[in-house]
């Protein structure tokens, strides 16, 4: 059976149901290894204030401190799963992609990238 990576932040839970679900009839085909990226920093719901707090930071794609578990194997295939924030991709998905455990794991592999927005998406 092939392997798959499905990695993914999700604030509200929101991305995290569309992506189980996406990913539920390629569960007979696949060996399905979810990987949550998590961060203390950005608590549901942000208060006006705290929301364009985050603005500069996410466009200057300042990293934050995630925790993350991601197993050393030879995926087939990954997914990511992430959100924009001010058209830009979001702080805590921003960080993962810097992390050299990601780097590492989807070289040369074939990812797919699945998005969820309030229709401001392009940019990132
Ligand atoms: C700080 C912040 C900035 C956002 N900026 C955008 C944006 O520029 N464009 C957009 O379409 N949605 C934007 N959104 C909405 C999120 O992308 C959307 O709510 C998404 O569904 C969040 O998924 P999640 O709750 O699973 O993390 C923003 C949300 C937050 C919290």
């Amino acid at each position: 059976m092939k392997n798959l990576l499905v990695a993914y932040y999700s604030q509200t839970g929101q991305l995290k149901e569309i992506i189980t679900n996406f990913v539920n009839p390629w569960k007979e085909l696949y060996n399905i290894d979810f990987t949550e990226i998590k961060s203390d920093e950005f608590h549901f719901p942000m208060t006006y204030k705290q929301f364009f707090e985050v603005f500069p930071e996410t466009v200057l794609k300042q990293s934050c401190k995630i925790n993350f578990e991601l197993k050393e194997k030879d995926y087939d295939a990954i997914i990511l799963g992430f959100q924009p924030w001010f058209l830009h991709t979001s702080i805590p998905f921003n960080s993962f992609l810097q992390s050299d455990k990601l780097k590492k794991t989807i070289e040369n592999k074939p990812v797919i990238l699945v998005m969820d927005s309030r229709n401001s998406w392009r940019n990132s």
